[in-house]
């Protein structure tokens, strides 16, 4: 029986990575590690709660002698580490906070690991899960590749960045066994609705403004997140140790036009003349240092490990806002208390 941690498992993508190893791998012991920040949400994790080879914690991935506490306990064989500030937003007006979660709080965790696995690497593996904002921002042509240079633009890249460096740099300082994916804007089920496509679900079925940054002209490459937690299965388990993958939907979409298709298939299921949403969408203020686009080339995985996103855009796009629409109790309950300062103070 193989023990594995993993990090920020109540989530938006963790609750998709433990709920398909819990489910997949009934000889593993999986431990979902969570401080349960405004984004963590056991709710996410309900239908797999009493699975017998699941264990919830709650802790901090900051807090030192927790990390170690754990590790002491369990004896961990692998890491998936998700748990991270999440929202560039978020990251503009504090970045202290993604410095201590996704630089000190990686490097606890590598510490941790570092210790348990000293002499008896074989078996092991930290696997990071990152972004491909990491990269930094292309222009109108071109990809991110497995080897473009970092340039990370915000300081949530900038802290994610760092703490891929942190990965590489204990896997050839200390042999600390590692893989790292670094994956393009993922959207489905239980994505907090402070990034683009639940947010705008919820504002449309509220007759909300739609708040299009700038002039609506950034690209993003959406991918479904269970694709997403495919990929990451994939990559723990047949990915070659010490490399990176990039994770990506081959699949670009300008931010106006993602909200038109988007105020359409909103119309439809909302059974509202079609144009209605469309009526919401109003321009405010730039994001600061907003990055134009991003696109991955996901070749590497693709062609390695046989790897490729499972949905099309539009049936996951539909799927996704069949799930806002169904689980409205979920979206009320997110949205209210704490939300709604945040809400205030990033919109006004
Ligand atoms: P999320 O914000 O939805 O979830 C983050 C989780 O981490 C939450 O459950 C939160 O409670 C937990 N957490 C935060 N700080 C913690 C701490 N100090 N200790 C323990 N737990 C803590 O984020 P997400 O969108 O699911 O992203 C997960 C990971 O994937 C992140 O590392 C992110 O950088 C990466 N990623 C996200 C995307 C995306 O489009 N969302 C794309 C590529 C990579
Ligand atoms: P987001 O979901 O925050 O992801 P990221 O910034 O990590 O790519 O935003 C996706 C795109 O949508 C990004 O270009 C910013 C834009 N955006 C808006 O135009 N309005 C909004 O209210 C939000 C949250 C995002």
């Amino acid at each position: 029986m193989k023990t594995i941690l993993i990090t920020g498992g109540a989530g938006f993508i963790g609750s998709h990575v433990v709920r398909l190893f819990v489910n997949k791998y009934p000889d593993y012991q999986i431990v979902n590690l969570d401080k349960l920040t405004y984004a963590g949400n056991l709710e996410n994790l309900k239908d797999i709660e009493n699975a017998p080879n699941y264990i919830f914690e709650k802790g901090d991935i900051v807090d030192e002698s927790c990390i170690s506490q754990l590790f002491d306990r369990y004896q961990f064989d692998g890491v998936v580490h998700l748990a991270a500030e999440s929202h560039v937003d978020r990251s503009i007006t504090n970045p202290m906070e993604f410095i201590m979660t996704n630089v000190v709080g990686t490097v606890n965790l590598l510490n941790a690991a570092r210790n348990l696995w000293k002499g008896k690497e074989k078996g092991k593996l930290f696997y990071h899960v990152s972004t491909d904002e990491v990269y930094g921002s292309l222009g109108q042509t071109g990809f991110f590749l497995e080897d473009t240079p970092y340039d990370p633009q915000s300081p949530y890249s900038s802290s994610k960045a760092s703490s891929d460096h942190f990965v590489r740099a204990y896997g050839n300082t200390y042999s600390l066994p590692y893989v790292i994916s670094n994956c393009s804007n993922n959207y489905g089920e239980n994505q907090f609705p402070e990034k683009l496509l639940p947010l705008f679900i919820n504002n449309i079925r509220y007759n909300k403004a739609l708040p299009v940054y700038g002039d609506g002209l950034f690209t993003r490459d959406w991918l479904y997140v269970v694709d997403h937690a495919r990929a990451i299965d994939l990559i723990y388990h047949k990915g070659k140790q010490g490399d990176t993958y990039n994770i990506g939907g081959f699949n670009e979409w300008k931010n106006i036009d993602l909200i038109k298709l988007l105020c359409k298939v909103m119309d439809e299921k909302l059974g509202r003349e079609q144009g209605s949403a469309e009526k919401l969408i109003t321009y405010v203020k730039d994001r600061p240092g907003h990055d134009k686009r991003y696109a991955i080339d996901a070749g590497k995985i693709n062609k390695e490990l046989g790897w490729e996103p499972s949905l099309q855009f539009e049936e996951g796009l539909s799927k996704t806002v069949d799930w806002y629409l169904n689980n409205q109790e979920w979206l009320d309950r997110v949205t209210s208390g704490e939300y709604q300062n945040y809400y205030k103070e990033q919109y006004s």
